[in-house]
């Protein structure tokens, strides 16, 4: 765990390991970094005379001090042209400084944050009543420093990483430092939901089945507010979930439908209910996928890994709001009780399916989770899922792919995306699409027939057979929860993609209702 401060100090009076300086892409040091450049003796005006530093997004120039400023280095990273500034650019060069901070073994690290500064440049174009400067620097740095070390047993001595122990922000302003502690606080609860999506996803299939996503969940459930039901294949059976059991029939692990209640809101307030998909390994089954790869699809439970995560982060900030998590969870095995091509299912639903591909495992067990989210009579439903290949030829790895029934929620979750970094891009969703489910003997087929195409609209459009009349929307992840080389602050692997979206979404939907509630009341 890493220590956070925050500071109110002069910069030529504070000592650390390590003064970062967010400096965007000007001829020369201005302000404080002019300041500090005269102690420096003009290396930093040097630097940019020399064009060794231009204040490029996550360039950094390290600056050893030799005694001249209580910081025992500088280190001046990037933030572009200030005309152009966001908090997804200040994300990345803080998760791009604290990590060379940390490569560099420095312990205590601090962001120096000229009060007003920052918050001006992003205000420019936007006129936005709060800023949140601090917020985005402290997630950028936490979500940077993320590591999963778990299954490394015996490092070395000098191989063994060194870690920060503490960040620091510094400000030159007294009034500010509520608003930075308040500011900080709040990313970390952040960052702890994602890396504990991040953990969970890049434990592999045999540690992390669905009885382990169970387990991880009721843990988590305890320590905060939130209560815990995990449904097991006797009561999945009750309920009439044989598309879920479709799926897990085939592995020795059974399925879990792990049900999570978050109750910040009032009583009988309609709650948001996030379904996440919780495939702990998915082979294919019967329509095994070829071995290149395949490795990574422990990633298939990375939306019910989202789904978690939000409700923590839910909790731990203490949201207005109710919040159901579902994560439908099983492993996609082929074996001699698997599900076949050809086999025809009966969901939640009543709705009968003709399984033609057993590879399209995902919707299959959305299918029934989202029938059991309508016993919640929610005011949205969103869920999450690695569904489609087909989605990482429509966007690559850039953006989220959402579909849905419901524009206005559509169009709230765009806006999360744009605030957060985490990029949504809608697709369409038409009668044709839906036409297109049908099966010759069954009421569904879970793939459509060859020559369709738009994979990625026809697992949403199989899914809204399920989501009914209920305000939905689907976020296919498959190409967003993975990230193929490092980020500024995603590192190589699991991304954790989803948490920090659903957050800021729940917050504005629980600030939305209070300032209704606020004006009904005057
Ligand atoms: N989990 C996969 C989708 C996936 C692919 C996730 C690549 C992450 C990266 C999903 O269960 C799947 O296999 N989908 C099939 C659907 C097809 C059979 C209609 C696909 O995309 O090929
Ligand atoms: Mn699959
Ligand atoms: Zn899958």
């Amino acid at each position: 765990m890493i220590k956070t401060t925050v500071k109110s100090e002069t910069i030529d009076q504070h000592k650390t390991d390590c003064l970062i300086l967010f400096t965007p892409e000007e001829k020369k040091p201005a302000g404080e970094l002019k300041k500090l450049d005269q102690s420096l003796k003009g290396v930093v005006t040097d630097a940019f005379k020399e064009k060794r530093f231009e204040g490029k997004l996550n360039q950094t120039y390290l600056i050893y001090s030799q005694g001249e400023t209580k910081a025992g280095h500088v280190l001046l990273v990037g933030i572009g042209k200030s005309k152009e500034l966001t908090e997804e650019k200040l994300r990345q060069a803080a998760g791009t400084a604290a990590k060379l901070a940390e490569k560099s073994r420095f312990k205590k690290i601090t962001f120096f944050l000229v009060e007003g500064e920052l918050e001006k440049l992003l205000d420019k174009d936007r006129k936005k009543t709060s800023n949140e400067v601090a917020r985005a620097v402290a997630e950028g740095a936490y979500l940077g420093l993320y590591y999963f070390d778990h299954y490394k047993k015996k490092m070395e001595k000098d191989e063994a990483p060194r870690r920060i122990e503490e960040i620091t922000l510094l400000s030159n302003s007294k009034a500010s430092l509520a608003k930075l502690r308040q500011q900080s606080e709040r990313a970390w609860k952040v960052a702890e939901g994602v890396c504990f999506a991040r953990d969970l996803i890049l434990h592999p299939g045999n540690t992390a089945t669905p009885t382990y996503l169970a387990q991880a969940a009721k843990k988590m459930a305890a320590k905060h507010k939130i209560t815990c039901k995990i449904l097991g294949p006797q009561e999945m059976k009750k309920l009439g979930m044989g598309s879920l059991l479709g799926v897990a029939q085939g592995s020795n692990e059974p399925p879990a439908l792990i049900v999570l209640e978050y109750k910040g809101g009032k009583k009988g307030d309609a709650p948001v209910v996030i379904v996440g998909k919780g495939i702990t390994f998915d082979t294919g089954g019967i329509s095994l996928k070829p071995p290149a790869n395949m490795d990574e699809m422990k990633k298939d439970m990375s939306g019910g890994a989202a789904a978690m995560g939000a409700l923590q982060v839910a909790a731990s900030l203490k949201l207005p709001i109710n919040v159901i998590g579902l994560v439908p969870s099983a492993e996609n095995m082929p074996s001699g009780t698997a599900i076949k091509p050809g086999d025809i299912v009966t969901s939640m639903s009543g709705k009968t399916i003709e399984v033609l591909n057993t590879d399209a495992e995902g919707r299959l067990v959305l299918a029934d989770a989202l029938s059991y989210a309508a016993r919640y009579k929610p005011k949205a439903i969103i869920d999450l899922a690695t569904l489609t290949g087909a989605v990482i030829m429509a966007l690559g790895h850039l953006a989220t792919a959402v579909v849905g029934t419901d524009e206005n929620l559509i169009n709230k979750l765009i806006k999360c995306g744009d605030l957060t970094g985490e990029k949504l891009w809608q697709l369409p969703l038409w009668e044709e699409h839906e036409k297109a489910t049908k099966s010759d003997i069954a009421d569904l087929k879970n793939i459509a027939s060859a020559g369709v195409g738009a994979g990625t609209t026809m697992g949403a459009a199989f899914l809204k057979a399920f989501a009914g009349d209920q305000p939905w929307a689907h976020l296919d992840i498959a190409g967003t929860a993975w990230c193929g080389e490092d980020k500024p602050y995603v590192p190589k692997g699991a991304s954790g993609v989803g948490v920090r979206l659903l957050t800021e979404f729940l917050e504005q939907e629980a600030m939305g209702k209070k300032q209704k509630s606020k004006k009904a009341k005057r």
